[in-house]
């Protein structure tokens, strides 16, 4: 089952070209030889409603979550409905408010999650409209909720989520759109993201290329005690997933920040041996993250900086530091593109280490117990 990989984790991570193509396949419409918009079955007859809610409730626990806060500010542009992320537990811990003109998204890869079932219940009891992001046809989540969408990532079997992150965004990317398909003035942008979905496979093939890159790296960092991501707009999603994914296989300290934070406490661990990834690919959040580079720089940072191929120059015209280069695709969709090298780094820490990639300790592929 594994072909030609050692571990399972490998595998999917390599796989991701062809799961996020089965994800997207049959749902890209095309008019004449132009794709030209999006549908998804399961979601079609609900959209009017969610886009008539008083707000949107992304609700999922770890990986999944992350997902959903990476495409929250597309949701956000193409549909104009607010959207308020919130982990399970922490819904129902503190019995936050839900009401019937509330749309609530249920991100999980199993459709199994004990948190994020209970969650649906709750949501249900005051009427929400419960929509399921699963991968799990069947499932529970998938049984449970009002409509949805499957991500079809295909079985993943490796405990750390890989695969199905990625699909998850790109699903939920195509559930952006399709909440924005009504509007005008968004069509140019619409247009744009769905012709990078559509190059986006091979840009993940583009991007597994670095594999070797990661793995000098994870040489470098394997004795670390610690690592830190700073990351913003979409991907704060990728510095908080990227992190979990070195804590989660590795057994490695890591923490995602947000670099908007970073004065604000976090500044005070920089120093000359803490290694700190900065993701600064292009978008709007760009020289914003340059001067985050500068400030660090400034503090004798150890920093590896992730940016768009060609600019290491521009974004750290001092040099001497370690550079990710990475393809440019629409600033909503680089999240799938910037989270393969911190798949590829955890997984290769995880070996060099000597530590169970597939099982790790403690966790379970499916939390079923709350
Ligand atoms: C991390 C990981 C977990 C899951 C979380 C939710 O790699 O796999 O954080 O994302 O347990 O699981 P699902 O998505 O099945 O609800």
């Amino acid at each position: 089952q594994k072909g030609n990989y050692e571990h399972y984790m490998q595998k999917e991570i390599h796989e991701q070209p062809e799961s996020l193509t089965t994800t997207m396949r049959g749902r890209l419409i095309h008019g004449g030889s132009k794709v030209k918009g999006v549908l998804l079955g399961g979601l079609k007859d609900h959209l009017k409603t969610i886009r008539r809610s008083r707000r949107i409730l992304f609700i999922g626990c770890g990986t999944s979550y992350y997902a959903g806060l990476a495409t929250r500010a597309l949701v956000e542009e193409l549909s104009g409905v607010p959207v308020t992320m919130e982990l399970a537990s922490d819904l129902l811990d503190r019995r936050g408010p839900v009401y019937r003109e509330d749309t609530a998204i249920f991100v999980s890869q199993s459709g199994e999650t004990a948190d994020t079932l209970e969650a649906l219940e709750y949501a249900k009891s005051f009427g929400a409209l419960c929509v399921g992001v699963t991968n799990t046809v069947g499932s529970a989540i998938a049984r449970g909720t009002h409509c949805g969408v499957h991500i079809n990532a295909g079985c993943e079997i490796g405990v750390a989520s890989t695969k199905a992150y990625t699909s998850q965004i790109a699903a939920m990317t195509m559930m952006a759109l399709a909440l924005g398909d009504d509007t005008l003035s968004s069509c140019n942008r619409r247009e744009a993201i769905i012709d990078d979905l559509i190059n986006l496979p091979n840009k993940v093939r583009e991007v597994l290329k670095l594999d070797n890159d990661m793995k000098e790296l994870a040489k470098e960092l394997m004795e670390e005690q610690s690592l830190l991501v700073f990351g913003r707009g979409y991907n704060y999603a990728t510095a908080l997933e990227g992190a979990l994914k070195v804590k989660e296989v590795a057994l490695m300290h890591s923490e995602g920040i947000l670099a908007g934070e970073m004065k604000h406490g976090p500044l005070a661990l920089v120093d000359e041996n803490l290694p700190i990834i900065v993701i600064a690919t292009r978008d709007a959040t760009c020289s914003k993250q340059q001067s985050v580079i500068q400030q660090l720089q400034a503090r004798k940072g150890r920093l590896i900086v992730m940016c768009t191929k060609g600019d290491a120059n521009l974004m750290c015209p001092n040099g001497g530091y370690r550079f990710i280069e990475v393809p440019q695709l629409q600033d909503c969709l680089q999240p799938i593109i910037n989270i393969v090298p911190f798949q590829l780094l955890a997984y290769h820490l995880t070996v060099l280490r000597g530590f169970n990639v597939d099982q790790p300790r403690n966790l379970a592929k499916s939390v079923t117990i709350s």
